[in-house]
């Protein structure tokens, strides 16, 4: 009885978004895998969005044999195609009908692991042909969608593009928190420091570009985005690290710049191993480091409900 309460209260993520960024390659999206797995066992209802506008590994690292249709077409297409769904950058108005229930969407749309976690993809922009235009489309769909179902609100991990361009793009503000995955890499590094310094700036009332819109409207519609971001923090997640002479080495250079990071993964050959294969990711040895990070999401945002 006592357990089942302790396991009640502590579903803070319930509902919440929470994307995943980093440098191409750095473990984005074995990340999303690994915390998708713990929530799980934690008893939450999880929903992947596969927000990579390239890549098509996820169906495969989670087990799933097909990968589900994509929300762009689901939302009528890319605007290069003739379709409805526009660049967030040229059009920053949201997308119509962004905010659908499981139940609601037909099952073509998504796919469910063995284990029970949920796939989305927003788009992929391999399958538009040549001179398909910019993937911006896609990065709307994971701006905008908000899943919902009935009973209690899955926590939505977004597994992102690699780089900046979609957090240029404003996909930051519609999520509750971001995890920075940092490789044993300076770029890696650095790129922890930028987002928490986009992200800051969000949270202090930092308005985006707008000089390239004319519709006054338009711009009205940018800064509101901006405006109501819902952006809690960052979190940084170390990840494929080979020994503790590079995790002590990552850990100084992120304090340099006042980060401390809430986790590490370290390199596992067989998370290497199934990505070669296209298998679904085995990572015999994470279970504790996984759920010291999914701890830190947690009591990041139990804090934040409590403030
Ligand atoms: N903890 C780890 N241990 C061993 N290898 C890892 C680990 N994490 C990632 N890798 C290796 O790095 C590669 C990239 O990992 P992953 O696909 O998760 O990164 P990503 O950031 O999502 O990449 P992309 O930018 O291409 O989307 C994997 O194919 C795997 O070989
Ligand atoms: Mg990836």
């Amino acid at each position: 009885m006592d357990k089942n309460k302790i396991i009640e209260r502590e579903k803070g993520l319930a509902g919440k978004r929470i994307g995943v960024f980093g440098k191409g390659g750095s473990g984005k999206s074995t990340v999303v895998v690994l915390l998708a797995r713990n929530l799980r066992q934690r008893g939450y209802d999880v929903c992947i969005l596969d927000a990579d506008s390239t890549n098509i590994g996820m169906p495969g690292a989670l087990g799933i044999d097909r990968a589900p249709k994509t929300l762009i077409d689901y939302f009528g297409g890319m605007v290069f195609s003739g379709g409805s769904v526009t660049c967030p950058v040229d059009d920053p108005t949201p997308l119509p009908g962004a905010e659908f229930s499981l139940e609601e969407l037909p099952s073509e749309f998504y796919a469910r692991s063995k284990d029970g976690i949920t796939l989305l993809e927003a788009g992929k922009i391999g399958d538009q042909g040549p001179g398909a235009g910019c993937d911006g489309p896609i990065a709307k769909v994971a701006r905008d969608i908000k899943i919902r179902q009935n009973g209690e609100q899955p926590v939505t991990l977004v597994d992102f593009k690699a780089g900046f361009e979609d957090s240029a793009r404003g996909v930051i503000t519609s999520l509750d928190w971001a995890v920075v995955v940092v490789d044993p890499t300076v770029a890696a590094v650095e790129m922890a420091a930028n987002m928490k310094d986009m992200v800051r700036q969000i949270k202090d009332g930092v308005l985006p570009a707008t000089d390239h819109l004319e519709s006054p409207e338009l711009v009205e519609w940018a800064n509101k985005i901006f405006g109501q971001a819902r952006i809690k923090g960052v979190l940084i997640v170390l990840n494929n690290v080979r020994d503790e002479e590079t995790g002590e080495y990552l850990r100084s250079r992120l304090a340099e710049k006042g980060i401390e990071p809430v986790g590490v993964i370290h390199a596992q050959t067989t998370i290497a191993i199934s990505w070669l294969k296209g298998l679904p990711i085995e990572a015999p040895n994470t279970q504790e480091e996984v759920s010291r990070i999914v701890d830190a999401l947690e009591t990041a945002v139990n804090l934040d409900i409590k403030t």
